[in-house]
């Protein structure tokens, strides 16, 4: 991992305005490091940057020469029309100063839905290696914002979903679903930490496989047709802790157990 890329895991990302979970951020270094070990090239892009907090973590993980491409409505918050975040280039600027630098960076101003997968290869020179989708949330720019990054995937990239089990955004899913009611070329492969990630099928065991040995817990699931890691990233509740190990399996039914049951409920919180 370089300086810059340690710093900004390690603290920076804290500093700058925007939604990206820790689990978040494992999550894509391991996928990276998939990347680099099977020679998978590319840009990097993301459609809904805001002020840049994930858009640095994936300019700081492009290789030299790779473009980092930033699409958002910027100026334009009029045509924000579900009110998601609010995109503002003056503060992505400073935050790049401060936590990358800005050298093959493009600005893509407007409205995700004029642009298409071809022209975002038009724009950087090639395709990219990992596209985020972050912008507007409604069900049709989901969809649109999904042909953009599937068409503009280079050989093994990864699409990286925003929300789609957020229940403040419901109209995510519903766009996911609607793009994957037709067949497509890619699939999920993982979901943690308010991410969902995609692949071509050919990679999506090796990135699996990263996922896994890279959160600390998790179960596999069918989900749109493909088999997916759900990664818990998550400490869960001690009591949760307590309650999946195998000496409190063998206790919970024994006397002492059962006292140590009835005391827990006395003094657990109740919900209203
Ligand atoms: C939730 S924020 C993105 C958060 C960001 N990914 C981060 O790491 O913190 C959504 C962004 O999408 C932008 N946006 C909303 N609708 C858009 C659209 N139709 N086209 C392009 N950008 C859009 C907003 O300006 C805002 O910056």
């Amino acid at each position: 991992m370089n300086r810059s890329l340690e710093r900004y895991v390690k603290s920076g990302y804290r500093r700058v305005e925007g939604w990206l979970l820790p689990g978040a951020v494992q999550m894509i270094i391991a996928c990276a490091g998939v990347q680099t070990a099977r020679g998978v090239k590319g840009h990097v892009a993301e459609i809904g940057v805001h002020h840049g907090k994930f858009f640095i973590l994936l300019y700081l993980l492009k290789a030299a020469g790779e473009k980092a491409v930033a699409v958002d409505l910027f100026g334009e918050q009029e045509k924000n029309i579900d009110g998601s975040g609010e995109g503002n280039l003056a503060k992505l600027n400073e935050n790049l100063q401060k936590h990358a630098g800005n050298n093959d960076v493009i600005i893509c101003a407007g409205d995700s839905a004029k642009i298409t997968g071809n022209s975002l290869i038009e724009a950087a020179g090639g395709k990219f290696r990992f596209v985020s989708i972050d912008g507007g949330h409604t069900a049709a720019i989901t969809a649109h914002d999904l042909a953009t990054a599937e068409t503009a995937l280079a050989p093994g990239g990864i699409v990286i979903l925003d929300d789609y089990f957020n229940e403040m955004w419901p109209e995510v899913s519903v766009g996911t679903t609607n793009y994957f009611s037709a067949p497509r070329g890619i699939a999920p492969f993982a979901i943690g930490a308010n991410k969902v990630l995609f692949c071509h099928s050919d990679y999506a065991h090796a990135y699996s496989e990263a996922v896994k040995l890279n959160c600390p817990a998790y179960v596999e699931r069918n989900f749109l047709g493909a088999r997916v890691v759900c990664a818990e990233f998550a400490k869960p509740a001690l009591a949760v802790r307590i309650g999946r190990q195998g000496w409190w399996k063998l206790l919970r039914e024994t006397p002492p157990g059962r006292m140590l049951r009835a005391l827990y409920k006395l003094v657990s919180p109740r919900l209203p």
